[in-house]
């Protein structure tokens, strides 16, 4: 008998109300709608702006979403892994907290950060779990708040990034839908072009940690770009020749939205034409550990059983890679 596959059976997602226009942004620090929507593709983004609430409340927002959809009773749920890059604290997980929020008494939960492959890779870790037959329910969120960790008066990173949260459930399939293979890649060497240097155990927090603004995100945009550009396009290619598609086989490029631009350098690598390609940048810029499920959850509705889908993505460490998946239902 073949082992079973790991399916996505059910999508939800949250944003939070409040959005940050470029036009606010113009207002803010000094950029333009022209130059942000010319060079990266992103419109807006979605704020999480009440005092007190972390990347839990979207997080737990977005698995509500998908429990009220299909009718799932939170009980039955035997894992909830978090993707993210920034829990609500340093310590005590935040998927602890958000799968008793949500009821998954029986559950056990972690939290996996990877920067922005964190879902990628959390798509890896739940399919395992399910594909060694121990676990049928496994829930996995991808949520950020990255307004906590940005400097809104830097131009060059507080345009890129909005908050927001997806989760998707995967179970079982015996009809071989699910994924079906994944290459994933880490460089250390990534670590000097997009990091937080402070508030980790090399630097923890100090008055001057505070005071020179390194409990912010610091990118080396140039240097991001030219990595991400290549290696996305190299992996998402190589999915496909290692299980021999055709860009006719592909239906849906899901690729992490960081930048218009890195985006259709993949799609042109893998012959795929634009109405192929995913995208949602415009409405909600980079969410880090949530582009790859609020994608899933925006074009639910076009996608069909069977359908091959290719997610690609690529972050600070440098980590990246590309996971080939049948998608199993219709909605
Ligand atoms: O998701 C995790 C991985 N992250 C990524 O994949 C992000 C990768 N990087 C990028 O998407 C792009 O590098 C950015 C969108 C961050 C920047 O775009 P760019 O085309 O690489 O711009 P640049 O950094 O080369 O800057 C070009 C010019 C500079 O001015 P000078 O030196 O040519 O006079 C910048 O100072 O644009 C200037 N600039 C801006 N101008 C107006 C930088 N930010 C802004 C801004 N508004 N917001």
């Amino acid at each position: 008998m073949n082992k079973p596959k790991a399916a996505i059976t059910a999508v939800g997602a949250y944003l939070p109300e409040y959005v940050l226009t470029n036009k606010i942004l113009e207002t803010m620090v000094d950029t333009t709608d022209e130059w942000i929507t010319t060079r990266t593709g992103i419109k807006q983004r979605h704020i999480l702006k009440e005092e007190g609430k972390g990347t839990s409340y979207l997080a737990i927002k977005a698995a509500e979403d998908l429990l009220r959809k299909r009718d799932l009773d939170p009980a039955e749920i035997d894992m909830v892994i978090m993707a993210t890059a920034t829990p609500d604290m340093p310590v005590a997980a935040t998927a602890a907290y958000v799968a008793t929020e949500i009821g998954a008494k029986n559950a056990f939960s972690y939290d996996l950060q990877a920067a922005c492959s964190s879902f990628l890779y959390g798509m890896s870790t739940a399919s395992a779990y399910i594909e060694s037959g121990r676990y049928k329910k496994v829930l996995l969120i991808g949520a950020d708040k990255m307004s906590s960790i940005i400097d809104y008066t830097d131009r060059t990173t507080c345009i890129i990034f909005g908050d927001g949260a997806g989760a998707v459930l995967f179970e079982p399939n015996e009809e071989g839908l699910g994924l079906q293979d994944e290459y994933l890649r880490t460089d250390g060497i990534g670590r000097e072009f997009l990091k937080i240097d402070a508030g980790g155990s090399i630097l923890p927090a100090s008055e001057e940690t505070v005071r020179e603004k390194k409990h912010y995100v610091f990118q080396d945009g140039k240097t991001v770009f030219k990595f991400a550009v290549s290696n996305m396009a190299d992996v998402a290619a190589r999915i496909m020749e290692r299980n021999q598609l055709t860009k006719d086989d592909v239906h849906w490029l899901v690729p992490h939205q960081a930048n218009k631009r890195i985006i259709d350098a993949t799609a042109n690598r893998m012959g795929l034409e634009a109405e192929k390609v995913m995208m949602n940048i415009q409405e909600y810029g980079n969410t880090t550990s949530a582009t790859l499920p609020l994608l899933l959850h925006d074009y639910e509705r076009q996608l069909k059983k069977g359908d091959n889908l290719v997610f690609a993505a690529f972050g600070g460490g440098f980590t990246w890679g590309s996971i080939y998946l049948k998608w199993a239902y219709n909605a």
